[in-house]
C-alpha cells in the first residue's frame, strides 16, 4: 500500500513505542543508539537465531523484546564500510521503509560504528523511504485489507542523525526529486480510458502552480505546424492529440535551454499493424518517456534549479479504426521530409520526429535529450537493468553514463553509424518507419537522428526500464519511474550554477 511518509530529522530523539529502526554494520555490529532501543540486548541472541550478520540492506526483525520501549525492532545491514555501493543509501532507506509494516510512528537511528553518516547521507536515505513507500493504490476501494503490508495511511518517520539540521536541508531537494519520480510513477501506471492525452496535457499543466509556463497545442495547432507524422498516429483515436511544452526558467534569460522530449503514446494497440492481445495492457506505459519529462520538470522546479529547461511531450493514443493510417500510407513530417509508414506499430518514432523538430527549430538548446518506450528489442539487447543510449555526442553520451552510475539509473551506450541510417531509406518516400530485421532499436534511433539536425543529441530507449520493472528496494514494481533521476542528476552535476 501507499504510505504517506512524513519525515522529520532530529539531532536526537526517543525510540518509538511502535517501532524502531537500527543500522547495523558488518558481522552485525550496532551502534550507541542500540542501548536505548534494546537495553536488554536481545538483539545479539536475535541476530544469531536469524542468521543476520549485517551485509549491505539485510534486514530482520524482533517484537516484544524484553525491556524496550518499542513494539517492533527492524535491523537493516549497512554492510562492508570499505565498500560502498553506488545509490548506497537511498536504497538503504527503501530497505528499511519495507519494513514499516503498519507503524503510525517510526523512528530510524542513522548511527553505525565506523561509518560517518553525513547530511547527504542521511537526505539520500529519507529519499528511498519515500520512493519505496510508493504503490499504485488509487483504485482500490478496500485500502490495506489485502495487501502484504497491510497499511495505509500515514506515518511520521523521525530520522536520529547527528547531521540532522544540514540534511534536512539537503533532503528539500531529494524531496522535489521524489516527488517527480512518483509523479511519473503516477502517470504511467494510469490506465488509458483515465489518462488520455487531454488528462495527460491537464497533469502537465498543473506544473503552472510551480512556476513552469506550460502550453498544450491542439490538434489544429499541429495542423497548422505541419506535424503530419505525430498527427498520423494520432487519427485512429477518437481521442485528439495535445503537445505540451513546459518551461522551467531558473536561469538568466540569456543562459540556452536545455531540453527534453517524451514520447507519450497513452495507449498503443499498435495499430493496423497490430499488436497480439497477451500482455497488451501493458500498453498503457507506453507514455513513459513523456512520464519521466513530466517528472523531471517537477523535480527541477520544485527544487529551483538554476538552469532554463524544455520539456516537450507528444501526446497521442495509438489505436484501429476505419480512420487509423495504414502501412504505405505516406506522411509528411513538420520538418517537411516525407516518411513512408510501413509498420503502424513503429509510431513512437512518428510522434517524436515532430515533437523533436518543433523542440529544437523553436528553442535552439544547449542539447536535446529524447526518451521514449520505443522498441521491445532494447530489452532483447540489454534487458530490464539498462536503457539504450545512442548519442551524436561523446560528451553528453559520457555524463549520461556518469549520472547513470551515480543513480543507478543506468544507460548503455549503442552505436549509431551511416550503414544502420541507410536501412530506413525508402523506395516511396524520403525514409521508411522501419528497418530490417536486425538491429530494431538501432534503425529507429537513426530514424529520430534524421530530425535533430546538428544539435547535441541523446536518445534514450526505456522500453525496458520505464515499466514492466522488476520490485527493488526503492520501488515496489512495474512503473519505476525512470528517467527522472538520472536527467536530474545530469542537470545538477553539469549544467547548473
Ligand atoms: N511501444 C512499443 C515498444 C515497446 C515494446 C515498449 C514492449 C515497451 C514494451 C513500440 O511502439 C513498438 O511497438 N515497437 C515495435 C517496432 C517495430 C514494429 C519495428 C517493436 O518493438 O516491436
Ligand atoms: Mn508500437
Ligand atoms: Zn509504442
Amino acid at each position: 500500500m501507499s504510505r504517506t511518509i512524513e519525515i522529520s530529522f532530529a539531532r536526537s530523539a526517543k525510540p518509538s513505542d511502535e517501532l524502531s529502526v537500527l543500522l547495523a554494520a558488518d558481522g552485525g555490529r550496532l551502534g550507541a543508539a542500540a542501548q536505548a532501543v534494546d537495553p536488554s540486548g536481545v538483539l545479539a541472541r536475535a541476530f544469531r537465531i536469524s542468521g543476520f550478520r549485517g551485509k549491505a540492506r539485510a534486514t530482520t526483525e524482533i517484537g516484544a523484546a524484553q525491556g524496550s520501549p518499542s513494539d517492533r525492532i527492524a535491523v537493516v545491514g549497512v554492510g562492508d564500510p570499505a565498500s560502498p555501493q553506488p545509490d548506497g543509501w537511498a536504497r538503504l532507506g527503501g530497505a528499511a521503509a519495507g519494513q514499516l509494516g503498519k507503524a503510525r510512528k517510526a523512528t530510524v537511528f542513522l548511527d553505525v560504528p565506523g561509518i560517518e553518516i553525513g547530511a547527504r547521507e542521511a537526505a539520500d536515505f529519507a529519499f528511498g523511504m519515500l520512493l519505496r513507500a510508493y504503490s499504485f493504490d488509487r483504485y482500490k476501494t478496500k485500502k490495506g485489507e489485502d495487501d502484504a503490508n497491510g497499511a495505509a495511511g500515514k506515518v511520521a518517520v523521525t530520522i536520529v542523525a547527528a547531521a540532522a539540521t544540514a540534511a534536512k536541508k539537503e533532503f528539500a531537494a531529494a524531496q522535489a526529486v521524489a516527488e517527480g519520480v512518483l509523479l511519473a510513477r503516477d502517470l504511467v501506471n494510469e490506465p488509458a480510458n483515465l489518462l488520455g492525452p487531454l488528462e495527460f496535457a491537464e497533469r502537465a499543466r498543473e506544473l503552472g502552480r510551480l512556476g513552469v509556463k506550460v502550453e498544450i497545442l491542439t490538434e489544429k495547432e499541429m495542423k497548422k505546424l505541419g506535424m503530419g507524422a505525430l498527427l498520423g498516429v494520432a487519427q485512429g483515436s477518437v481521442r485528439p492529440p495535445r503537445l505540451a511544452v513546459m518551461q522551467w526558467n531558473g536561469a538568466p534569460r540569456n543562459r540556452r535551454p536545455v531540453a527534453f522530449v517524451g514520447k507519450g503514446v497513452v495507449f498503443d494497440t499498435g495499430g493496423n499493424s497490430m499488436k497480439p492481445a497477451s500482455g497488451m495492457e501493458d500498453m498503457k506505459g507506453d507514455m513513459g518517456g513523456a512520464a519521466a519529462v513530466t517528472g523531471l520538470m517537477h523535480a527541477l522546479a520544485a527544487r529551483k534549479a538554476t538552469v532554463n529547461a524544455i520539456g516537450v511531450i507528444g501526446l497521442v493514443e495509438n489505436m484501429v479504426d476505419g480512420n487509423a493510417q495504414r502501412p504505405g500510407d505516406i506522411v509528411t513530417s513538420m520538418s517537411g521530409q516525407t516518411i513512408e509508414v510501413l509498420n503502424t506499430d513503429a509510431e513512437g518514432r512518428l510522434v517524436l520526429a515532430d515533437a523533436i523538430w518543433y523542440c529544437i527549430d523553436r528553442f535552439k538548446p544547449a542539447f536535446a535529450i529524447d526518451l521514449a518506450t520505443l522498441t521491445g528489442a532494447v530489452m532483447v539487447a540489454l534487458g530490464q537493468h539498462h536503457a539504450g543510449l545512442f548519442s551524436n555526442n561523446d560528451e553528453l553520451a559520457g555524463r549520461l553514463l556518469a549520472a547513470g552510475l551515480a543513480t543507478q539509473e543506468r544507460v548503455w551506450r549503442l552505436p549509431l553509424g551511416p550503414e544502420y541510417d541507410k536501412l530506413i531509406d525508402s523506395k516511396n518516400a524520403d525514409m521508411k518507419n522501419i528497418g530490417g530485421r536486425y538491429g530494431g532499436s538501432i534503425t529507429a534511433a537513426q530514424f529520430l537522428q534524421r530530425f535533430v539536425k546538428d544539435t547535441a543529441w541523446a536518445h534514450l530507449d526505456i522500453a525496458g526500464t520505464a515499466m514492466g520493472s522488476p520490485a527493488t528496494e526503492i520501488s515496489q514494481g512495474w512503473a519505476s519511474g525512470f528517467g527522472v533521476r538520472l536527467l536530474d542528476r545530469l542537470v545538477r552535476d553539469n549544467y547548473e550554477g
